[in-house]
């Protein structure tokens, strides 16, 4: 991943020209101030916002997004309760089994970041054939942030880099922009357009802190498991009328 100009696709719409972000990340927030609303239990709401991701995962194949990452448990979510820590692993294998032949029929490939063998071997190893099994789809590239936490991922470049620099094998005056891009778990990907955080609060919560250097930034009041088709267009609509400049002028 690089932060250079994306090439977003300029789509010619019936008014003014549209320009679709590569690569949408989404900060899903809410789902327990949902579940209070209706005096419902936590576990309500994520599984609420588990729709949500189907929406949403819709919304993008279809305005042709190439790439869509959703945080969906962060290295300090642990610090919930087990119960909740449970809920979540259960809704996660549920939907895995439930949209795996979604993911078939409209060509997602899925990808994971963050560090998932942590929610032990029965869920890592359903995942990771989840994602073997949708390598070849190329239509939309749906990445889970799962135990991902940014800090992290940067300290752990950082440990490579002088792992190396001590063995030899790197030399620290080479260490560039590149170089630690390069060590990301996001590298494979194309830079970061757009950033959305649900719930109404604006921070970013250890999530994608290096590859939104030159994000566009989007928090919406909606909770996330209210997020649907026209939210995901309404951000869309909002990242085209934007004037990216990367610097320059
Ligand atoms: C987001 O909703 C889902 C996860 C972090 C797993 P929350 O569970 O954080 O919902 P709120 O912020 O308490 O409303
Ligand atoms: C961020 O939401 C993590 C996910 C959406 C997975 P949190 O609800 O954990 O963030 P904070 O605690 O409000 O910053
Ligand atoms: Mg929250």
């Amino acid at each position: 991943m690089n932060l250079t100009p994306s090439a977003s696709s300029v789509v010619e719409g019936p008014s003014a020209p549209v320009t679709v972000p590569r690569h949408v990340a989404i900060i899903m927030d809410g789902n327990g101030r949902w579940a209070a609303k209706r005096s419902l239990p936590r576990v309500a709401g994520h599984r609420a916002g588990a729709e949500a991701v189907r929406r949403t995962m819709q919304a993008a194949v279809d305005n042709g997004v190439e790439v869509l990452t959703l945080y969906a448990f962060s290295s300090e979510n642990w610090r919930r309760s087990e119960d909740e820590v449970s809920d979540l692993k259960g809704l996660m294998r549920f939907y895995l089994e439930r949209e795996l032949g979604t993911l078939q029929k409209e060509k997602v490939r899925l990808k994971l970041i963050g560090e998932p063998a942590a929610f032990g071997n029965e869920l890592y190893d359903r995942l990771q054939k989840a994602v073997a099994e949708t390598a070849s789809n190329d239509r939309l590239t749906l990445v889970i942030a799962l135990n991902y936490g940014s800090q992290a991922e940067l300290a752990a470049a950082a440990r490579a880099l002088a792992q190396g620099a001590r063995d030899g094998t790197v030399d620290p005056d080479t260490i560039d922009i590149g170089a630690i891009e390069n060590l990301l778990h996001t590298r494979d990907l194309p830079p970061l357009d757009l950033l959305i955080r649900t719930s109404g609060e604006v921070r970013l919560s250890n999530f994608l802190l290096w590859q939104a250097a030159y994000a566009e930034l989007h928090f919406v009041d909606t909770l996330w498991p209210d997020f649907d088709e026209a939210a995901f267009a309404a951000a869309l609509a909002e990242f085209s009328r934007r004037q990216r400049r990367f610097g320059g002028r």
